[in-house]
């Protein structure tokens, strides 16, 4: 049976109620990007030390950052099937210099995010990640968060494989941006989905955390 394509949801999800903070213009330059390869590994430990907004500015840059305009449409630095960017990234600020500590929203539009609840979330993080104590220890944890329907509403079913390939994308952009900064970062898909969700205030169905990817200073 072929389940009927839904109706496209809006492209950009928005905290209109929320004042914006502009984030510094990602200008970073780093190593070569054959030097980032051979460098990148998982990082599981980090100090005490922050990172700085420049430094969340450029990651967030890396893993949805507006590059370029076809037919209306912004393209960004990870590719996605159909144009069609069913992601959504979160920020849990743990650390970082001159932000408060909280929950974030990054609009790609404007390079700009939204604290969407402010408060200590590490512990919370900590019990939702099986105890992975780097969500705890990190400056900043990024939250990649799916609404399927914006593929799916083109792609039917397999909407739904095209959105778990296109976190490999962030993901990735992630680790080579944050190993050129000399930051260390992993992957994480270890996590309670209904607890991460719920903190982001997702339903897990028509939205979803895929992965997480936290950030520190080694
Ligand atoms: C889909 C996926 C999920 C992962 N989940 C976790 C995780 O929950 N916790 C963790 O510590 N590492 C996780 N990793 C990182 C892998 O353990 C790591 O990439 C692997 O050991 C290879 O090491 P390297 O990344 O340093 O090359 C995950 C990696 C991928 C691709």
């Amino acid at each position: 049976m072929i389940t009927p394509k839904p109706a496209r949801p809006p492209q950009f999800k928005e905290y209109p109620e929320m004042p914006k903070i502009k984030l510094p213009k990602p200008e970073f330059k780093g190593i070569r990007l054959e030097d980032a390869l051979k460098k990148r590994r998982s990082i599981r430990e980090y100090s005490k030390k922050p990172i700085t907004l420049t430094e969340l500015s450029q990651l967030l840059f890396s893993a949805q950052g507006v590059t370029g305009k076809m037919h209306g449409t912004l393209l960004r630095t990870a590719p996605s099937a159909g144009a069609l960017y069913p992601f959504e990234i979160y920020v849990f600020v743990n650390n970082v210099e001159t932000l408060k500590n909280g929950i974030y929203h990054y609009s790609v539009k404007d390079h700009s995010i939204v604290l969407i609840n402010e408060g200590n979330f590490r512990n919370e993080l900590l019990r939702a990640s099986l105890e992975q104590e780097m969500v705890r220890d990190a400056g900043a944890v990024f939250i990649l968060s799916a609404i399927f329907d914006r593929v799916r509403s083109k792609y039917g079913e397999r909407g739904y494989r095209y959105t778990y390939m296109e976190a490999g994308n962030i993901s990735q952009n992630i680790y080579l941006q944050a190993t050129s900064l000399g930051l260390g970062s992993v992957v994480v898909g270890a996590f309670i989905d209904d607890h991460i969700n719920k903190l982001i205030g997702i339903d897990g169905k028509k939205e979803a955390v895929i992965a997480i990817h936290p950030v520190g200073r080694p």
